[in-house]
């Protein structure tokens, strides 16, 4: 197995390399740096590149001799893909069509792509199930969507394989500790809510409290990115081992509200965090939680991490150890 990955040196993709350097011949992690960080690689071969330059892409394929691709290379944020609908299409759609068009041409026939549960949209059922109907309520699942669809035509017509993982919300930290969450901006809640609790800020706000749920904020499936880590090895080995295409949900079946999130990271941390409800953030659904029996039935995929509290820990330790994050290039 030699391995390319696409957007190896963010968060979940930096999280995946560790765990796919054990088991392949050889990992390549590819990725134009605008949101990752060189230092999250390790020891895998690194490529510097962006997936509209299909020249450098063309060249890395063939000089690793790639037999598949692990692609994470995207833009991820609900809330700015409705403001940046360009920035998304751009980098979700045509990057992602460039990439299959280099793969296609080049025999690279396996593909565990990053798919996500915004694709759902407003869920008529929770937990969701992965036949469940799909309208996006932004533009960040919408691109997604777009490109599962798109996977499935090329499946049919070209032969591709792949499996599209549909992603709850990631979380915590590699419990080795070297690699943890560091966005810039940040704007997810639990790096947000550590953050706080580090006096990074004057503390956290609460997008409406007015949602239809018990406390009125949204609720959320929070999953360890370590053990969505662990789902690409297993859905790569899949394909390897004959599975056809397919879409699994990734998430760990029970639901946290923004302020149950906020409580349990204050009896983590044992510091209390202050909190001001604000109005609505667009293209928030209400509810999202997995139904994921589907992949631990076919992949016997076993979450290590089912508490809240443990594993908001693990994000804690990352974050008490790396206040600003990873040292940025040029501080040593
Ligand atoms: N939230 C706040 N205040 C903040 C930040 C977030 O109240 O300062 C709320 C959000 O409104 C949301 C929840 O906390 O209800 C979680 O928000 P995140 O921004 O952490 O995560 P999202 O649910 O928006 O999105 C994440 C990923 C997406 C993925 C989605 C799937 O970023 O890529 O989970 O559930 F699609």
């Amino acid at each position: 197995m030699n391995i390319l990955v696409t957007g190896g040196a963010g968060y979940i993709g930096s999280h995946t390399v560790r765990l796919l350097e054990k088991k392949a011949d050889r990992v390549v992690v590819y990725d134009n740096l605008v949101k990752g960080h060189r230092q999250a690689v390790g020891k895998s071969v690194f490529v510097q590149g962006d997936l509209l330059d299909s020249g450098k892409l063309i060249d890395t394929i063939q000089r690793y001799a790639i037999s598949s691709v692990v692609h994470f290379a995207a833009a991820s944020l609900v809330g700015e893909s409705m403001g940046k609908p360009r920035d998304y299409y751009r980098n979700n759609v045509q990057g992602t069509l460039n990439l299959l068009d280099v793969m296609l041409d080049n025999k690279v026939g396996k593909l565990v792509f990053s798919s996500t549960a915004a694709v759902y949209g407003e869920p008529e059922i929770t937990p969701i199930t992965e036949d469940a109907a799909k309208n996006p309520t932004n533009v960040y699942g919408r691109t997604k969507l777009a490109m599962e669809n798109a996977m499935d035509d090329y499946s049919r017509a070209y032969g591709l394989k792949y499996i599209a993982l549909r992603y709850f919300n990631a979380c915590g930290a590699d419990p080795a500790g070297d690699i943890g969450e560091d966005h810039e901006p940040e704007t997810h809640l639990v790096p947000l809510v550590l953050r706080a609790c580090l006096g990074k800020s004057d503390g956290i706000k609460i997008f409406g409290d007015d949602y239809p749920t018990q406390d009125g904020t949204c609720i959320r499936d929070y999953i360890h990115v370590t053990d969505l880590a662990q789902a690409h090895g297993l859905a790569l080995e899949a394909l390897y081992g004959g599975h056809g295409s397919d879409v699994y949900n990734l998430g760990n079946g029970s639901g946290f509200s923004v302020k149950e999130i906020i409580e349990a990271a204050e009896t983590v941390t044992g510091i209390k965090i202050r909190q001001e409800v604000i109005a609505r953030r667009a293209g928030d659904p209400a509810v999202l939680v997995a139904g994921a029996a589907k992949i631990k039935r076919d992949m016997n995929w076993q979450p290590q991490y089912t508490d809240i509290k443990e594993i908001i820990a693990t994000a804690w330790r990352w974050h008490r150890a790396n206040p600003d994050g990873f040292p940025r290039l040029g501080d040593r």
